[in-house]
């Protein structure tokens, strides 16, 4: 019989120490994270400076000493080879995972918690991913406030046979449990939180307007949406504002991947993966590039699709202008100035190819545009954004 597997039950707690003191970590549990926020906000986050008590208890594995910058299968399977050798000299064998990190983290994490024992290339799960089963429990807290990952059940990973990113996915990748803390944002650079919370907003915008949208994703995006932009209002005004909002868009960005992991996201996220695979730009800004291009896109084909409309009817609400899609673009750029492709290295040749990869590699998301988006449609889109 297929083993079930439900939706992260979620925790929120004001600080590291709070939460070590609910989950009680052993020398059994795998903390997952980087030196960076393992030093900087796990351990130190409150002042602290000594180990809190549960820290020092637990196995850690740091991602710095596998590989830099979003997952790769080839990082992915030597942090894979150090679970296995740490699962054999741990009496008992590690239970838990915990994750500390961003999505890049997070999705490591959720390979870590699936693959069986032994796996020795993360590609090789990809066949049979709806039998994937948990062989740890797994407990997610972001330290970013985009993926929404803490609460989906994919893991998107660069694979070098195809050269790109893909998306493995089996509800055997759920956390068991999702944690929210607003001190994991607290060393958080302000161009990371931007890009981020901007992800947040596509994942939410774009489930909006998926045609597996139900209400409840529906009103679930609704409230990711008004939250995260009344949220960059008051950023935009005064940047110091976002100290005491670190708790809104870690709520807002875990309410946007509830609505994403049920409706979906579109082809922002499917044109994005070429893009953010060769010139390793970060998955928050590749995504950013083509948000308004698409939605620009839609407007033109469909101008009169009602979810459309509902869509810009909330923008104008939220922000109180006679065109929302024109105070969505100025907001944002006020938000994180949006680059050409051509200032992360991209070249006139990659118009073609990116938009035949989007066709060839990523279906699955493109299934959910609003508008159909095929060849023509990611070229002219591509060339745009050049
Ligand atoms: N699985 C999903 O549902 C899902 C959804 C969207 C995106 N993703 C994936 O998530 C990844 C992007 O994640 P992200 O936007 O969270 O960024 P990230 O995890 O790549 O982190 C970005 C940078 O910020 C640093 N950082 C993270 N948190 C920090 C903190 N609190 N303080 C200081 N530095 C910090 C990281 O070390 C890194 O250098 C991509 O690989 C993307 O494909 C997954
Ligand atoms: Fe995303």
């Amino acid at each position: 019989m297929t083993q079930q597997y439900n939706l992260p039950t979620i925790h929120e707690y004001p600080d590291f120490d709070a939460f070590g003191k609910a989950f009680r970590l052993t020398e059994r549990d795998l903390i997952v994270t980087s030196i960076y926020l393992y030093r900087g906000c796990v351990w130190m986050a409150d002042g602290h400076d000594v180990p809190l008590n549960w820290k020092p208890v637990a196995q850690v594995m740091y991602r710095d000493h596998f590989g830099k910058g979003e997952p790769t299968d080839e990082m992915v399977n030597r942090m894979l080879a150090k679970r296995d050798e740490l699962h054999a000299s741990v009496p008992g064998g590690i239970d838990r995972i915990v994750a500390v990190g961003g999505g890049a983290i997070l999705d490591i994490a959720k390979v870590l918690a699936v693959a069986p024992h032994g796996t020795k290339d993360v590609n090789d799960l990809y066949a049979n991913m709806a039998s994937l089963t948990r062989q740890h429990e797994l407990i997610a807290i972001p330290s970013t406030c985009g993926t929404g990952c803490e609460v989906t059940n994919i893991s998107v990973i660069f694979r070098t046979p195809l050269g790109t990113k893909h998306g493995l996915v089996s509800d055997a990748l759920y956390p068991v449990h999702a944690v929210l803390i607003p001190e994991a944002l607290v060393r958080l650079p302000y161009e990371v939180f931007a890009s981020s919370a901007i992800d947040a907003l596509i994942h939410a915008t774009e489930s909006f307007l998926s045609p597996l949208a139900t209400e409840e994703t529906k009103a679930q995006s609704r409230e990711a949406i008004s939250g995260i932009l009344q949220g960059f209002c008051e950023v935009a005004e005064d940047r110091a504002a976002l100290r005491k909002l670190f708790g809104h868009f870690l709520h807002c960005s875990m309410v946007a991947g509830l609505a994403f992991g049920n409706a979906g996201c579109g082809p922002v996220h499917a044109l994005s993966f070429a893009l953010g695979g060769k010139y390793h730009v970060p998955h928050g800004e590749s995504c950013y590039q083509y948000f308004l291009p698409v939605l620009r896109y839609y407007k033109a084909r469909r101008p009169d699709g009602e979810r459309l409309q509902e869509l810009e009817a909330l923008l104008r609400d939220v922000l109180h202008a006679e065109d929302g899609f024109a105070a969505l673009a100025a907001l944002l750029e006020r938000i994180l100035p949006r680059k050409p492709m051509s200032a992360y290295g991209a070249v006139e040749a990659d118009v073609a190819a990116f938009a035949r990869s989007t066709i060839d590699n990523q279906q699955r998301l493109l299934a959910r545009a609003y508008v159909p988006v095929d060849y023509e449609a990611a070229l002219a889109i591509e060339a745009e954004c050049l």
